[in-house]
């Protein structure tokens, strides 16, 4: 279904825009995002539309200040409402919420934000101190604004995505939310706002990031050190990836178990820019003592 959404850009627009449908009892859903919208989004949209039927699906474009860290690329980041309208229009939403800063955040920085907890400081919450506190204050104003029964997150964040889940569940937001599945190009590189960062020859080199994690995907069955080695191993033939972490944890981020349901995450510099990707692993009842490739290749 093709629309023309609805721009608006104040809160007032918003709420005026959502009072009929909400009236009529229609369920609201959101996907919210930073602009700069590629089919991956495009994807958050259509689940969205999925899970509201007739009801308006609601895509908010804001870059928000409060989840960059000094030296980050908030200056830089792309900025394409124009192109942002078009796709949500291919994607049939009814209504675009494009607020400026001093809209989102009228008394300057909040005084009061949102800690996201232990798991807000390991894997990316390391490299990048208070981002998840950014995160986490601008999707609790955003429901607050949306109201949204539903809201879709893509799980190529997926640390944004449990802590956003985690959010939720923590302060009782009363909002169903749906982690929907990473959108890859042909060669395995999940696509990401960041992709258009990439020179030609960084572009080609980023795909490794999606043969690590596969490479370990299909060793899960040895268990996850085996897993993992083979993911070295796979890492030491790409050229010019340069690892941040690469773990694998529990589907809630926390200790890798032995069997059952997992998740390895990798997060790597390629030239200047930082992609991160994720895939759901699987460790079976055969995990066993099978020599991992980390111990018989040794580490570099
Ligand atoms: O994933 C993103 O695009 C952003 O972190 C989000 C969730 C829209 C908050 O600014």
């Amino acid at each position: 279904m093709t629309t023309t959404p609805i721009l608006v850009s104040t809160r007032a627009e918003l709420a005026a825009v959502l009072a009929e449908r909400r009236t009529a009892g229609q369920r609201v859903g959101m996907v919210p995002t930073m602009g700069a919208l590629h089919e991956g989004h495009g994807s958050l949209m259509e689940t969205a539309r999925d899970a509201v039927g007739d009801g308006p699906v609601v895509v908010s474009v804001f870059v928000n200040p409060l989840q960059f860290g000094a030296g980050e690329d908030l200056d830089r980041y792309p900025r394409t409402l124009d192109a942002d309208l078009e796709l949500c229009g291919a994607h049939g939403v009814d209504v675009v919420f494009a607020p400026s800063v001093s809209e989102v955040y009228p008394g300057g920085d909040p005084q009061v934000t949102v800690e996201p907890g232990p798991l807000g400081s390991i894997l990316e919450g390391a490299t990048r101190p208070g981002h998840y506190r950014g995160v986490l204050t601008v999707v609790a104003k955003l429901f607050g604004l949306v109201r949204p029964d539903v809201a879709v997150f893509g799980q190529k964040d997926y640390q944004q995505l449990v802590l956003i889940r985690r959010m939720v569940s923590d302060l009782c937001l009363g909002v169903e939310v749906i982690g929907a599945e990473t959108v890859r190009e042909p060669d395995g590189l999940a696509l990401s706002s960041r992709n258009r960062y990439l020179n030609e020859v960084d572009r080609e080199r980023a795909s490794a990031l999606s043969r690590v994690l596969n490479r370990a995907v299909r060793d899960a069955d040895h268990g996850p050190e085996f897993a993992l080695g083979s993911a070295r191993a796979e890492l030491r033939k790409a050229r010019g990836v340069n690892l941040d972490y690469l773990v694998i944890t529990d589907p809630d981020l926390g200790a890798v178990p032995e069997q059952g349901e997992g998740r390895i995450l990798i997060a790597a510099r390629v030239g200047t820019t930082r992609l991160i990707d994720n895939l759901p692993i699987h460790f079976g009842a055969t995990a066993s003592t099978t020599t991992s490739p980390n111990t018989t290749e040794g580490d570099s």
